[in-house]
């Protein structure tokens, strides 16, 4: 068995997808589906808006993926020119399980952005407390990242985790593209995905989405005018997981 199929949610390697006889489509051939985004939506309507849903019932791994993030977070804000701490955006935010015990701690605001309208149900009452929506949390956008604009200058950190494999390569790329325009100076765009351990590409055709090995995720980053400042590996996940890494990418500066 390879490393090679993983996707947007942690994953097993034993969960791996048969292709049928003709043979797995190609990237290109996958991502040109018509239905490519809205089977993923039909998965994830399936999904159950918990943290072992969000986590593709490996909930056991939240605290450490929290902890491992937070040190992340921790060890960027000691960088210089740090971000600032004024407004995050947690984008493919489910529930809401990486705003309210991650970038909660840190930001003064979080919007988030999240495609399944139930998921923002639950996250409306997951980030509440007796009714009340947290105070922290700006605004929660219904759509998908793709169809996602952000307004220029607004946030110091740009959260993706463990949802950019739902995205094309070419939306990728333009969603990335949008994100700069939205930080402010000083701000990141930090990643948290699965990597394949090759240069291999993956297709997971049960969630529609793909996993992308770090040689093009870095391609797609500098096609974006973005480059990575700091990357990590997440340690002290359970044993038979892809790679994940956090990865921080910040805009080039531009030529005058
Ligand atoms: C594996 S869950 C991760 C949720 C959250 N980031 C976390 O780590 O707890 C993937 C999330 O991405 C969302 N998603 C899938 N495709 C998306 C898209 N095109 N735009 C925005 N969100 C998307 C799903 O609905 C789901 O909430």
């Amino acid at each position: 068995m390879t490393e090679d199929l993983v996707d947007s949610r942690p994953k097993e390697v034993e969960s791996e997808t048969s292709s049928d006889d003709a043979g797995p489509p190609t990237a290109d051939e996958f991502f040109k589906s018509p239905d490519f985004y809205k089977n993923a939506q039909q998965y994830w309507s399936r999904i159950d808006p918990t943290i072992d849903g969000m986590l593709g019932g490996l909930s056991i791994i939240d605290t450490t993926d929290v902890n491992g993030s937070a040190r992340f977070l921790n060890q960027l804000f000691k960088m210089k020119p740090a971000p600032g701490t004024t407004r995050a955006l947690d984008c493919g935010a489910g529930i809401g399980r990486v705003t309210k015990n991650l970038l909660m701690n840190y930001f003064k605001t979080v919007d988030l952005v999240e495609q399944d309208e139930n998921f923002v149900r639950k996250a409306h009452d997951y980030l509440s407390t007796n009714d009340q929506l947290n105070e922290k949390i700006g605004t929660i956008h219904n759509v998908g990242l793709q169809d996602f604009t952000l307004t220029d200058n607004t946030y110091d950190v740009i959260w993706c985790q463990w949802v950019l494999g739902h995205l094309t390569d070419e939306d990728l790329g333009a969603f990335f593209k949008r994100c700069t325009a939205g930080l402010t100076k000083n701000g990141c765009i930090i990643i948290k995905e699965n990597f394949t351990s090759t240069n291999d590409f993956c297709i997971d055709a049960t969630d529609s989405s793909v996993t992308r090995s770090l040689r093009v995720t870095k391609t797609i980053l500098e096609s974006a005018n973005l480059r990575i400042v700091k990357i990590c590996k997440q340690d002290n996940f359970i044993q038979g997981l892809f790679p994940v890494y956090s990865i921080a990418c910040k805009p080039n500066r531009r030529i005058q």
